[in-house]
């Protein structure tokens, strides 16, 4: 038996709450309660993109992956193709991470929104990692967010790119409704959404105000209060925090009136781990997920 499936046989036998997250305080950080309260024990570990050091960015290997390493929270990127369907890619052009260069030579820049799903649905996405994974595909939303839930796993779900798309966050939370993901339990306990556009930011806590968000940036501390009135998160990149700015995060209050958190990404390193860890963020978002997590276990 694979260690996933080991652990969904554990999930079942002794309820969600028991799943494969190692570390007792990683445990603790994980309750159902973790969505409104900020944690003083470590952070939570995010797989970004799945695992991608390891396999092909957000697909469902990278997913796999991480459960198999025993990691709950991925993280990933949606975007829409020309005919409407939304997708999990990071670039907005299909180049760095499939084979279409060698599929549709004439169809440069390769921009994801200009191709059909099904189109898309031809493309290799694991190629370009490794001959490993081979025949890897670019994940529908639907089909991503069902993955996701058969591996009982817990989503950062990231609209990129989002003034690319108009509309994308309506569409976005259909297909998170039609899959399971709006219900009490999911929104509680599984799923934040964020983006780098603080007006998608806002449009998400509009249409769904339980739903946990998260701002993608550094904005000044002046600046935060204004956040805190639509984002539970400010998600800044390691490089731009200090101690003083997260304590400044964790001064506020975000719109379900629980401490403002701080996901920091993407630390991929034991040193960087160590030095987030001390400034008390509430999460790493990374593609070494087993080197964070040792590093701040040590
Ligand atoms: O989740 C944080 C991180 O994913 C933001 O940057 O470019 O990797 O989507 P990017
Ligand atoms: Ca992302």
């Amino acid at each position: 038996m694979s260690a996933r499936l080991a652990a969904a046989a554990t999930a079942a036998l002794l309820g969600a709450g028991a799943l494969v997250l190692p570390s007792a305080t990683a445990h603790a950080a994980d309750k159902p309660s973790a969505r409104a309260s900020v944690s003083h024990d470590r952070p939570l570990v995010v797989a970004h993109r799945g695992a991608s050091a390891y396999a092909p960015e957000n697909t469902f290997a990278a997913i796999d992956k991480a459960a198999d390493m025993g990691f709950r929270w991925v993280e990933n990127d949606v975007q829409r193709t020309k005919d409407g369907e939304l997708v999990i890619v990071h670039d907005d052009t299909l180049k760095r991470t499939t084979n279409v260069e060698e599929r549709f030579p004439d169809r440069a820049p390769w921009k994801v929104g200009d191709f059909t799903a099904a189109e898309i649905a031809t493309l290799d996405a694991g190629s370009w990692f490794s001959p490993k994974y081979a025949g890897q595909r670019v994940p529908t939303l639907k089909q991503y967010m069902n993955r996701v839930s058969r591996n009982h796993q817990k989503l950062v779900f990231e609209f990129k790119k989002p003034e690319l798309y108009p509309g994308i966050e309506k569409q976005g939370l259909d297909v998170l409704r039609k899959t399971g993901w709006l219900d009490k339990h999911h929104v509680k306990n599984k799923l934040v959404i964020q983006s780098f556009s603080a007006d998608s930011v806002k449009t998400v806590h509009k249409l769904r105000p339980d739903i946990k968000t998260g701002f993608l940036g550094t904005p000044t501390v002046a600046e935060l209060p204004e956040y805190a009135k639509f984002s539970d998160q400010i998600n800044s990149t390691h490089t731009s925090i200090s101690k003083e700015y997260v304590s400044a995060i964790h001064s506020l209050k975000g719109p379900h009136r629980k401490r403002l958190e701080i996901f920091t990404w993407t630390v991929n390193d034991a040193a960087t781990a160590q030095r987030v860890a001390g400034f008390g963020v509430n999460g790493i978002i990374t593609n070494t997920p087993d080197v964070v997590r040792k590093a701040i276990s040590d």
